[in-house]
């Protein structure tokens, strides 16, 4: 099954989380699809009980499990609060709040500890591209993280392809580009968890993404589905997304 998941980032109060739900909530591709939302932590208890065919998600997590964390929610908070799903070092969390590899390796550990589904999400910048320092930065965050982890998948994982030059640019990779990319993270998750693991390892495109380039990425075999930021806010355009996605 396709994945289509929502980035909401720092968007929405609880009415417009839930006016969203409420349109997109009887969508006939919503069972084609997985779909899952990452809404701010204040809409998830309001979502939950409608959340039925959708799933949902947290933005960031901590490392620990309980303790003197403030300002820190944890995995086992999020499976209480009806979370399957964590982002973790999303280019915005590594660029605002400092968020690096091996804190990446101990919040993904956390996640599977609770039996959630990290999205690792890694991606060059504009600046590493241009130099054609591309392929080594997602090869560093790649292997940083999956040697801490001992080269060994603890659960789930969802690996998140988005190129920094890409997130909210309206320029989006191309389908080559960003299949490439996934590609390369296969080869990564190969070389260090094994065969199994590079096979079942789900691997997502981000980065203006949008109904109109939803088939492009989806036609390439590598790519299993979308993390997608601003044209998710709009349940239009994210049905439209959803549509395209369970006929392609
Ligand atoms: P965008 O964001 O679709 O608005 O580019 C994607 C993301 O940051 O996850």
């Amino acid at each position: 099954m396709p994945i289509l998941a929502a980035n909401w980032k720092m968007y929405k109060t609880i009415g417009e989380a839930k006016a969203w739900l409420d349109a997109v909530a009887g969508a006939p591709g919503l069972g084609q699809a997985e779909v899952i939302v990452f809404p701010p932590l204040t809409a998830l208890a309001a979502l939950r009980p409608k959340a039925t065919r959708i799933a949902l998600g947290a933005q960031d997590v901590g490392w620990a499990d309980a303790g003197a964390f403030t300002g820190m929610v944890s995995a086992p908070q999020l499976r209480d609060a009806g979370c399957g799903f964590a982002l973790v070092a999303h280019s915005e969390r590594r660029r605002y709040a400092c968020e690096d590899d091996p804190a990446a390796a101990r919040k993904i550990a956390a996640l599977w500890g609770a039996g959630l589904t990290p999205v690792y999400c890694v991606g060059e910048d504009a600046a590493e591209r241009a130099s054609g320092q591309g392929e080594a930065r997602l090869k560093q965050q790649l292997d940083t993280v999956l040697d801490a982890l001992s080269g060994e998948l603890g659960g789930r994982l969802l690996i998140a392809y988005e190129p920094l030059w890409a997130i909210g640019s309206g320029r989006p990779a191309t389908p080559g580009e960003a299949s490439q990319a996934a590609e390369l993270i296969r080869e990564r998750v190969r070389l260090c968890c094994g065969q199994a693991a590079a096979h079942e390892v789900g691997v997502l495109y981000g980065g203006s993404t949008s109904p109109a380039t939803v088939r492009g990425f989806m036609d390439e075999p590598q790519i299993d589905g979308l993390l997608v930021g601003s044209a998710s806010l709009d349940p239009r355009s994210f049905l439209a997304m959803l549509e395209v996605m369970v006929d392609a």
